[in-house]
């Protein structure tokens, strides 16, 4: 069993530490800050804070060069050459930020790379990602492999820490897929995707949050597939590759299943920008084979 890389390391400890007080500071923050991020959209009061303190715990991890933010136009330096022994960190703050609202699922999402950003999926060392489900989980892949944590506070006194305590070693696909997600609203989807989605309809079971790490964490749970397909009017869909499906396909695939954007894997696609949107498909791998026959023919 090769060591755990202690930078890898030293960011999920910094991750697990931020995610109590990410979680307690939801109730009063699910507003508006009247501000959108660089992809357009409304920014919760929640994003901002969850952006803010992972910037200064990120800032602060020794082997971390420069960060991207979901919340941020630009990456921003916190020293060290990234690619030369330094790692770039990109992160979701607050993925399904508009669950805060509905009292559902939110979740945090870290892919960690060994080049600058942006950069292919190829780069990754380690992905994963903090789940806010009835209670605190964390998925992380490295090249050892896939584990699931439960996160929790030590303690209640002035200055808590925080336990990451190990519940699943060796995280794998279910061979048999049980669960399905597809966003998007169905006339939006383009003819061969919604043919794929009926064919699916009629053997698996429907598990749509609105909230990407609930629905994933649905299908690396029960086996199965999760995609936000490439839209009509959004040929490119609506996740973002540095942040959302980069590190998701890193960790499905790392499991045993597969990603696509729809002609191959997710983790093969070459960014021109920090926030460029690719339609993201993950899960079982004969799942996902079908979608590319589909979208082929
Ligand atoms: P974010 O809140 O970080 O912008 O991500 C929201 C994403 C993703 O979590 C989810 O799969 C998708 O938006 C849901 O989109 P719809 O509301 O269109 O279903
Ligand atoms: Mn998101
Ligand atoms: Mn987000």
């Amino acid at each position: 069993m090769t060591d755990p890389d202690p930078i890898v390391e030293a960011v999920f400890d910094a991750v697990a530490a931020t995610a109590p007080e990410i979680r307690d500071a939801l109730p009063g923050r699910r507003v508006e800050s009247g501000t959108e991020n660089p992809s357009g959209e409304t920014v919760l009061a929640g994003d901002m804070y969850a952006d803010e303190l992972l910037a200064e715990a990120l800032g602060a991890v020794d082997g971390v060069g420069s960060f991207v933010s979901e919340e941020r136009p630009e990456a921003v330096d916190v020293g060290g050459a990234v690619g030369e022994g330094a790692y770039a960190v990109a992160i979701d703050p607050l993925d399904g930020s508009s669950n805060l609202r509905s009292n559902n699922a939110m979740g945090t999402v870290v892919g960690i790379y060994d080049a600058p950003l942006p950069a292919s999926g190829r780069t990754l060392v380690a992905a994963g990602y903090v789940l806010y489900g009835p209670i605190t989980t964390m998925v992380v892949a490295d090249e050892r492999g896939v584990r699931e944590e439960v996160v929790e506070r030590d303690g209640d006194g002035d200055d808590p820490g925080v336990t990451r305590s190990v519940v699943d070693d060796d995280l794998t696909l279910p061979d048999q897929p049980t669960v399905y997600g597809f966003g998007g609203r169905v006339p939006d989807w383009p003819d061969a995707f919604r043919e794929y989605a009926r064919e699916i309809e009629n053997e698996l079971k429907l598990r749509y949050g609105g909230a990407m790490v609930g629905d994933v964490n649905q299908v690396v749970t029960y086996g199965g597939v999760f995609a936000y397909p490439a839209l009509v009017d959004a040929p490119d869909g609506k996740l973002r590759l540095s942040f959302e499906a980069n590190p998701i396909a890193y960790i499905v695939e790392s499991m045993g299943g597969a990603s696509s954007d729809g002609s191959g894997s997710i983790l093969d696609v070459e960014p021109d920008g920090l926030h460029d949107r690719v339609p993201l498909h993950v899960g079982n791998e004969e799942l996902v084979d079908r979608l590319e026959s589909a979208l082929d023919e």
